[in-house]
């Protein structure tokens, strides 16, 4: 780590098995270093942030030097400031960034114990960073019994206990007091009775009389050992004096460890300043700066040793002690816990404490906050509100069993029409959350006609998120497809409204029942509100991935780029990486309809970034297309393979037509024309066929035609025709030119292949262009005009393997050698000695992005940033950034203007003319 490289560690271990003392030790010797520490606390869990506020609270000094939205992101979290919610891996990549921050000066350590008790807030936050830490000079160490999930997969150290002869020193060591020396095969047992476990064996044998211990007390192992030793403290606690005993009791009821406030709390029960001397004396707790005890087995065996009544009394004392204007979290949290039964006065503080850690980010905590509330209201109606509320928090926590289990004690309670509705409406959610999203389309469907009546806008957004799910279900959506939700949302389109929200709904329910012709005004409509200045970020954010979708049926490919670099921006703005996987793929798809390959490449790393951080479980959409575009085979059928093969349990139906159109493409290149056409038939089996399945029809009809299905492909000419005629783009309108070509002849053929060249040629889509190319010249060939044949096939030719289309290149070559051409084969370069990573870096860095903003978006420390960029400089034998793009273009990786840096006014978006090739290729 001092040398430059971060490192994470959990130690894990059972209670008492000397966890705390080894971090206390490793603080202790990590002499030239900063040390940072802080500890879960279990009554303390679900304050959201505590934890991580503990740990980073003497680094806040360098929060100015982090990223604007990072900065916001820790202020908020941390109550400092109020700005929007934060998302949570917002916040882990700030305190990564907080970290490396801190680390400039000097090596960090953060020691974080009990991290099982870490409010989950906290815990998802550090467990983040912990995952990402690369070039950072910080050592990053957990101690848990049981690790939870945030930190799950790190390295780990177990603790075992202790080696037998040194079980038998430290028993001696607290024996030498007693009389009789120990039987050597007593001692032996207690030694495997506690499994060398140090605090049993220090615990254990206190206050045990001489002939207790040589009766051994391996009396009971139905207890388990930690059992056994908070039975012990248990008994040194009885030992005291009853003040004392009460004194320790209130200690361990309030987390906090702050003296001023355990004594202010003391002195409202009456508890004297004398009373702690015989806790300390017996060296169970101690009352310093901090209230600390032996061992959080003490603080549990206090806790609970106490009386029901008595511990209300206690939490009543912490709370009135607790200043409602710096804490009122931590003083509702002990009023509730001191509420002997209903108490609606508790119920709405709780719930304004679930408003507050929402507002921060804490939605776990939000949602404690809430079911908490939920137990202590009286009205029926009111606690099944609140009820529901929590179990939306849960859904938004990812904990869907729980939210689950809230929505079944909701149900349970008295629930109005529209509460009932909003159940329907979370069932849904959480179905669609849990990647079965087979299920989610029937459920939202159902909740948004109940809604119907009750909630109009509610409705609205509920049959657009039905309408998402069946789009993704696909094949899957069995009693909810795309059909049944746009026929259900029709009747609501009836009422008008200029809302966004409205017209994405009209558009795309309109498309599926009456046909893209129809459609076609009000998708158009979508088109111009989504691109324009006026729609709000909040309303572009939440429906500018349907609205894409308008653009996209009417092969309107210019809008449909410009709706998704908009997209893709703006959810990286504001650190939206939930919605950003989809937001990449759909990019990338669009992107690489252009052929502008490294782009795509770019947002495909970018897109595997978020995955690997967030655990997204989206298809790799994007990368499979990729791949049959470049026509490796070995890339391309193991990725369109496990697509397949995981939709069904995914429930994405989506995946499974974009595969099979993946595969189309592929095999079509390859000249498998029979393999083709089965999978271009998979891929376009959906009715009505929306994108995906319209894609894949131009796929069938080239299959069919080569394989001599003349039906197949007129059938499918037909159902292409319906949206490239509604759209009437060039886009969509030259790939049915050239499908018309396929299946007609003689001079109908001839025109429709120079119409699809001429309306190609006008759009940006190259390799579209270049198969027009190839099919006209292949058309030419067997019309024995070789000439002509020769040289549609060389500008093909030229145009695929400037792109990097490697199957379709073979595909011209072949061709062309058959019309008696000779053709040297030409290879693709790619940059072979930079991995994916830093050549995606050093390519950001080529666009004028900053290590910083280079950070924000591969989810790095800038740290790590100059780290990769200082082994790409020595990679390329360069020494500064300045020569960087002289370095990239030579190696074929020029800036990427498309990854979507200009904003909202639109990219510039390399046009087919000056982009993608190689000098050597130019005019050839
Ligand atoms: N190697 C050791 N040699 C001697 N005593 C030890 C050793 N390790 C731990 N102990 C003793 O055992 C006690 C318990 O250890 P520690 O508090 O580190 O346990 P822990 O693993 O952190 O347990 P928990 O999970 O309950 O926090 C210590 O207070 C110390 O007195
Ligand atoms: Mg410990």
């Amino acid at each position: 780590m001092r040398a430059g490289e971060g490192r994470a560690l959990v130690v894990r271990g059972e209670p008492g098995v000397g966890k705390t003392v080894l971090l206390d030790y490793l603080a202790g010797r990590a002499s030239g270093c900063l040390v940072a520490r802080a500890a879960g606390v279990q009554s303390e869990m679900e304050l959201a942030f505590a934890g991580l506020h503990q740990l980073c609270a003497p680094m806040l000094d360098h929060v100015e030097s982090l990223p604007g939205p990072q900065r916001e992101a820790l202020r908020t979290a941390f109550g400092l400031s109020v700005g929007p919610v934060p998302d949570r891996f917002l916040v882990g990549l700030a305190v990564l960034g907080l970290l490396s921050e801190t680390a400039g000066e000097r090596p960090l350590v953060c020691v974080v114990d009990d991290q099982q008790w870490l409010d989950r807030a906290s815990a998802q936050a550090l467990g983040f960073a912990a995952r990402r830490l690369a070039a950072d000079p910080v050592g990053l160490v957990f101690a848990a019994r049981v690790p939870g999930v945030d930190v799950a997969g790190l390295p780990e150290l177990v603790v075992e206990g202790l080696a037998a002869s040194d079980a038998r020193a430290l028993l001696e060591s607290v024996l030498t007091g007693v009389t009789a020396p120990l039987d050597a095969r007593v001692r032996d047992r207690i030694i495997a009775d506690t499994h060398g476990n140090p605090l049993a064996l220090l615990e254990l044998t206190k206050g045990l009389t001489p002939a207790e211990l040589t009766g051994g007390f391996g009396v009971s192992h139905a207890v388990p050992l930690d059992g056994r030793i908070e039975e012990s403290f248990r008994r040194q606690l009885e030992a005291l004096p009853a003040q004392t005993r009460r004194l320790v009791q209130l200690a361990a009821a309030d987390p906090s460890g702050d003296p001023v406030l355990v004594w202010r709390a003391a002195g409202r029960l009456a508890i004297g300043a004398g009373a702690a001397g015989p806790a300390v004396e017996a060296g169970l707790a101690e009352f310093g700066a901090r209230v600390r005890f032996r061992h959080p087995l003490v603080r549990s065996a206090a806790y609970w040793s106490a009386s029901v009544q008595t511990r209300q009394e206690l939490h009543a004392a912490l709370a009135e002690a607790t200043d409602p204007a710096v804490d009122p979290d931590r003083r509702a949290w002990h009023r509730a816990q001191a509420a002997p039964g209903p108490d609606e006065e508790v119920a709405v503080e709780l719930e304004q404490c679930a408003g507050r850690a929402k507002r921060r980010g804490g939605v776990a905590a939000a949602a404690a906050f809430l079911e908490r509330s939920a137990g202590l209201t009286v009205d029926p109606a009111r606690r099944a509100q609140r009820t529901l509320a929590a179990a939306q928090a849960k859904l938004q926590a990812g904990a869907l069993d729980a939210a689950l289990g809230l929505l079944a004690m909701a149900q349970a309670g008295s629930l109005d029409e529209l509460a009932s509705a909003r159940v329907d409406l979370l069932r849904g959610q959480i179905a669609f959350a849990s990647g079965l999203s087979g299920d989610a389309p029937p459920l939202l469907l159902k909740a948004a006609k109940r809604l119907e009546s009750l909630d109009l806008d509610l409705a609205r957004e509920t049959y657009l998120s039905a309408w998402m799910a069946a789009l993704f279900a696909g094949r899957f959506a069995g009693a909810g497809d795309v059909t049944e939700v746009s026929r259900a949302a029709r009747g609501l389109c009836a009422v008008h409204s200029p809302q966004p929200a409205a017209l994405v709904l009209d558009a795309l329910t309109m498309l599926v029942t009456d046909g893209p012709f129809v459609a076609a005004p009000a998708l158009r409509q979508v088109a111009r509100v989504f691109t324009s200045e006026s729609i709000s970020t909040e309303e572009e954010l939440r429906w500018g991935w349907l609205a894409q979708a308008a653009a996209s049926a009417l092969w309107d490919d210019v809008p449909w780029r410009t709706m998704l670099l908009r997209q893709v921006q703006l959810a990286r703005d504001v650190g939206a990486l939930d919605q950003l996987p989809i937001d990449l793929a759909s990019l990338g798809t669009a992107t690489a309809w252009t052929g502008d390959f490294t782009v795509v490449s770019a947002l495909i790393a970018e897109a595997d970034a978020i995955r690997a951080a967030t655990g997204s479980r989206t298809a790799p959409f994007a990368a499979m297309l990729l791949a049959s575009l470049r026509g490796n085979q070995a890339e391309a059928t193991p990725v369109i393979e496990a697509a397949i093969a995981d939709a069904p349990a995914r429930g994405q139906g989506i995946a499974a037509t974009y595969a099979h159109w993946a595969a189309a493409i592929l095999a079509n290149g390859l000249g498998r024309y029979a393999d083709a056409l089965a999978a271009a038939k998979q891929a376009s089996q959906d009715s009505p066929a929306l994108f995906v399945a319209m894609w894949a029809l131009p796929e069938l009809i080239e299959a069919a035609t080569r394989t001599g299905n003349a039906h197949i492909a007129s059938d499918a000419l037909a159902r292409l025709a319906e949206t490239t005629q509604a759209g009437a783009t060039d886009f969509g309108l030259g790939v049915e030119a050239r499908s018309r070509a396929l299946v007609s002849a003689g001079e109908t053929a001839e025109r429709c292949y120079r119409e699809a060249i001429d309306r190609l040629g006008r759009t940006q889509l190259r390799p579209e262009l270049a198969r027009a190319h190839l099919l006209y010249g292949e058309w030419l060939h067997r019309e024995n005009r070789r000439r002509d044949a020769r040289a549609e096939l060389r500008t093909a030719y030229d145009l695929f393997t400037a792109i990097g289309m490697e199957a379709f290149a073979g595909r011209t070559r072949r061709e062309l050698l058959a019309t008696g051409d000779t053709v040297r084969e030409r290879t693709v370069q790619t940059a072979s000695e930079l991995t994916a990573q830093e050549a995606h870096i050093a390519r950001l860095a080529v666009d004028g992005r900053t290590n910083a903003e280079i950070g924000t978006r591969l989810f790095l420390s800038t740290r790590t940033v100059e780290w990769h960029l200082s082994k790409v400089y020595s990679k390329l034998g360069i020494g500064s950034r300045r020569e960087l793009p002289r370095a990239m273009a030579s190696l074929g990786q020029a800036s990427p203007q498309a990854l979507g840096t200009s904003g909202r006014t639109g990219p510039r978006i390399p046009s087919f003319l000056d982009a993608g090739k190689a000098p050597d290729e130019q005019g050839g």
